[in-house]
């Protein structure tokens, strides 16, 4: 099916249907944001699932119970989603956490200057296209990405779902709230570090035993073992597995399998070009 099918514009971007249908949409437009609230904040495919599970490890004090028990889409539930507003969420205690792809200006209304605060997940752009492009190949509510070139078109140019990368990344680093900018690549190199980095941000002291199991829990490895967030609950007609995997490799420099020298020459050059000006200093830069 197509873009105009499958997908809603949604103030400027593509959102798919199935999952945020218009009084979703509506849901998180009015959404009362609380003093406390946590939001893991993300362009799809940069860690959402992972930072999902290193927070709610980080704010349970390292009992396993919740991520044990509890899918990643109940315990840190995505604002713009279909099952949220089934959730009762106003009922939740604070600090509540909520995850979102949203565009820093498709917040709710009582989000800006709230003291909310928000773990922001970059990766790689490159990787996030390469993962991407497998998972819109087993996920039907999307469109069917066509050829890498096709889909590197669409990518590069925002059509695909919460649009375009650059327009993302860029609106999240003007945000005046609390936000701790933390890269999927960072939390490769050193996973320990970065859980550390979360709870000084959040101010949750917890010992180096504690967030060395958390670390632990979180490896790639651990977590595709893990039911509640590796979306083997999902049904194989929503999330064809068989096809890739949702939790699919897990590293940081796959696009080299998968981008020839002239599409890698390209994405540079768009890069280059929509990013002049940004001076935050990206992992993948250096
Ligand atoms: S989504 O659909 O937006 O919620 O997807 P998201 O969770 O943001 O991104 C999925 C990619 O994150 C990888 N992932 C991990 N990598 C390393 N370690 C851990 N623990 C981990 N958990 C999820 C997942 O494998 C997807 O990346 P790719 O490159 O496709 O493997």
């Amino acid at each position: 099916m197509s873009e105009e099918e499958l997908y809603t514009v949604y103030k400027g971007v593509f959102v798919p249907n199935v999952l945020h249908p218009s009084d979703s949409l509506q849901y998180a437009e009015e959404f009362l944001v609380r003093e406390g609230d946590i939001f893991v904040v993300t362009y799809p495919k940069s860690g959402t699932t992972w930072m999902q599970e290193i927070l709610t490890l980080i704010m349970s004090g390292g009992d396993f119970t919740p991520v044990l028990t509890l899918p990643n889409w109940d315990r840190v539930p995505w604002l713009e989603e279909h099952r949220t507003k089934e959730l009762q969420m106003n009922e939740r205690p604070s600090p509540r956490t909520l995850s979102t792809h949203l565009h820093y200006h498709m917040m709710p209304k009582s989000f800006y200057n709230s003291k909310a605060k928000v773990i922001y997940v970059l990766r790689n752009p490159k990787d996030v296209y390469t993962s991407s492009y497998y998972y819109y190949q087993m996920a039907t509510y999307l469109v069917d990405p066509g050829t890498p070139d096709e889909f590197l078109m669409k990518f590069l140019d925002g059509k695909v779902m919460f649009g375009s990368w650059f327009d993302h990344v860029k609106g999240w680093l003007s945000a005046k709230e609390q936000v701790l900018y933390i890269s999927y690549e960072e939390m490769i190199a050193d996973l320990k570090g970065s859980v550390s980095k979360v709870c000084t941000f959040l101010d949750k002291p917890l010992s180096e035993e504690v967030m060395e199991k958390i670390a632990d829990h979180c490896t790639f490895k651990n977590m595709k073992q893990n039911k509640m967030s590796n979306y083997s609950l999902v049904p194989k007609e929503f999330m064809d597995q068989t096809k890739s995997n949702f939790l699919r490799k897990g590293i940081s420099g796959d696009w080299k399998n998968l981008v020839t020298v002239a599409q890698a020459e390209l994405f540079d050059s768009v890069y280059k070009e929509k990013m002049k000006g940004i001076e935050y200093k990206f992992y993948w830069d250096e």
